[in-house]
């Protein structure tokens, strides 16, 4: 048993959707929340230079006394994960593309995937899908520039339609019928999604399943706070206060630390 917080960290304010689904599942957690919004987006950084900005989110973390680490960003999660695992002792739990699950129950033989430029090009990434892409017509979409409006405020704005419209094009040309959402920023685009989408359309993320895998860690590694009392949840930016306690719900208090 252990009343240490959980730490979280994402490129920006997208992995507040992880959290999210962490704190719904596991309420009497304490956790700290990392935005590295000054840094954002991962996505067209290389490999390296993601490494070292997950690098520096951790040890903030581990020097915060964090149990367990969550890495809210598919980006950050495909290129540096195997890094933080060999060179660190906590318990990470990372966040990648659902492509299994869509590529098991479509219909129509063909998935589509938006996700940033740095996942779709990590090995991690390629991997997966070289495992179930068998017969099946996998269409992968960079989303440029939606992290930035997202980190911008304008996540309800014409420019997202925009990008959107052209995003997902090629995808309704194909005949999908899943979307995989690739990217913890883009869980806030699901209504504006749905209404674009046809109904027969189903969109996967993976944000629950990171929430019961944090869960199965605790309880593997007998780190869950069994207490019952209520949970202290920190959140941290370096980046807009204001966009991140916007999409928190403005019942958090968001602070700004320069990291
Ligand atoms: N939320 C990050 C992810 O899941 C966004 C990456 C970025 O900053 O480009 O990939």
């Amino acid at each position: 048993m252990s009343t240490k917080s959980i730490g979280i960290f994402d490129s920006g304010v997208g992995g507040t959707s992880i959290w999210k689904e962490v704190h719904a599942l596991l309420p009497n957690e304490h956790t700290i929340y990392l935005a590295d919004s000054h840094n954002a987006p991962y996505g067209p950084k290389g490999k390296e230079r993601i490494t070292e900005l997950s690098i520096k989110n951790v040890e903030l973390l581990i020097a915060k006394d964090c149990k367990l680490i969550v890495v809210a960003c598919n980006t950050a999660t495909t290129n540096a994960i195997k890094y933080l695992r060999e060179n660190y002792k906590v318990p990470f739990i990372g966040i990648e593309p659902a492509i299994k699950p869509a590529a098991l129950k479509t219909q129509t033989k063909a998935i589509g995937i938006l996700a940033t430029k740095g996942t779709l090009a990590s090995d991690l990434f390629h991997e997966t899908t070289d495992l179930y892409s068998n017969g099946i017509n996998i269409i992968e979409q960079e989303g440029e520039g939606i992290v930035q409006l997202i980190e911008n405020g304008k996540l309800h704005s014409d420019e997202m339609k925009g990008l959107l419209d052209i995003y997902l094009k090629p995808m309704l040309e194909a005949n999908i019928d899943y979307l995989v959402l690739g990217c913890t920023h883009y869980t806030y685009l699901l209504p504006i999604l749905i209404d674009m989408l046809p109904n027969h359309i189903k969109i996967i993320d993976s944000g629950e399943a990171v929430a019961l895998q944090t869960k199965t860690v605790l309880e593997k590694h007998q780190l869950l706070n069994t207490q019952n009392t209520k949970s202290k949840n920190q959140f941290f930016t370096n980046g807009n206060t204001e966009v991140m306690a916007s999409l928190l719900g403005n019942n958090f208090k968001v602070e700004y630390l320069k990291f």
